[in-house]
């Protein structure tokens, strides 16, 4: 079976992560690269474990997660639907079962905000991680006085964790907020729908969401 392992040592998946960033850092997009990718897949694993789904479809979700922004080197504008359309090439190719080949595929083309649903616990798992990857060392700008609001907000968080509560089925994430360098409401202009999109993938998964800013409960 075709594992997480497998797809992180292939070389076309990291030519396409490393390709993709870069054209994003040519747009002064903040990170996107390996550590992203890597955060975001042990998360994303981590967050259907904890939540007693078995080992396979946690594996799967880490998998989709390793191959989620994989669109970036296309376009960044409909990244999400490219980047499933890429990985469903590269999992066929790698002759992986075509049940799971769909699931991926659909985690990935539903990852982002923008038209992105919680089709599955995978692609619950996969929002959820991504959408909490928020945090200053991804800010790639290095004049802060041209910072756009992206930056700001990625240079203001100086701590971000997402926390399961199994018992109480309840997912919250925690940030620190350095609120001289953003208000707190900076991060709603840009964060609300992610927020909203999370509380609906925490819902799939059968839990609240919270949101906490600076030990303050906003969501
Ligand atoms: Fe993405
Ligand atoms: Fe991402």
């Amino acid at each position: 079976m075709l594992s997480l392992q497998d797809l992180a040592s292939n070389s076309l998946i990291n030519a396409f992560i490393k390709k993709g960033n870069e054209h994003l850092g040519v747009m002064g997009y903040t990170d996107h690269g390996p550590l992203h990718i890597a955060i975001v897949s042990r998360v994303s694993r981590e967050i259907l474990l904890r939540l007693g789904y078995d080992e396979r479809r946690a594996e799967l979700a880490g998998m989709a997660a390793y191959l989620h922004d994989l669109g970036n080197v296309v376009n960044r504008n409909g990244h999400s639907q490219s980047g499933a359309l890429m990985a469903f090439r590269i999992l066929h190719d790698l002759n992986m079962d075509p049940e799971e080949i769909a699931v991926i595929t659909a985690a990935i083309g539903n990852h982002d905000e923008g038209s992105g649903h919680p089709v599955s616990e995978v692609a619950a798992a996969l929002i959820l991680a991504d959408k909490s990857h928020v945090h200053r060392n991804r800010v790639r700008n290095p004049d802060i006085a041209n910072f756009d609001i992206h930056d700001r907000v990625n240079y203001a968080v100086n701590h971000s964790i997402i926390n399961i509560d199994e018992q109480a089925r309840i997912i919250s994430m925690e940030l620190s907020i350095d609120t001289k360098v953003c208000p707190v409401m900076e991060y709603f202009e840009i964060f609300l729908s992610r927020m909203l999109l999370c509380r609906r993938a925490a819902g799939f998964l059968g839990c609240e969401f919270e949101l906490l800013i600076n030990e303050v409960r906003l969501l």
